[in-house]
């Protein structure tokens, strides 16, 4: 087990639980839209940054492994502005993002944008009538 400290609650998760998974088992949500058990995650929309004691920048949470006596700090203004940044830039893409039950991560394609341009993601495509 590792012990870890988030938004100053002492917690003891096992070993190889990312920090966004430890924060789940505090109770504490971290706000994260690539985050799916259907995909392999690895740190893509920036969503679920975190801030660790001793790391000079932002983490993501999601491909973030514990270590033992870890500090995070999940919500501060730098974390709530970098993550409106990232919103943003999310929605002022001209593609729109669905999330859905079993099948994961869809895609929509919206203006000009080519869902071969989203390298990384799984872009399913949505069934005729669903893409509103
Ligand atoms: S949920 Fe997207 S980077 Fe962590």
């Amino acid at each position: 087990m590792v012990q870890i400290t988030i938004n100053g609650k002492q917690i003891e998760v096992p070993e190889g639980t990312t920090v966004l998974r430890a924060a789940e088992m505090a109770g504490i949500t971290i706000p994260r839209l690539c985050d799916h058990k259907e995909l392999t995650p690895y740190g893509g929309c920036r969503l679920c940054i975190v801030e660790v004691q001793g790391v000079r920048v932002p983490m993501a949470s999601c491909t973030l492994p514990v270590n033992n006596g870890m500090v995070i700090n999940t919500e501060t203004e730098a974390l709530k502005k970098s993550r409106k940044f990232v919103l943003s830039m999310l929605f002022n893409a001209p593609l729109l993002w669905t999330l859905t039950g079993p099948q994961g991560v869809v895609i929509s394609q919206r203006g000009m944008a080519s869902s071969d341009s989203v390298e990384g993601f799984p872009v399913l495509d949505l069934p005729a009538g669903q893409s509103d």
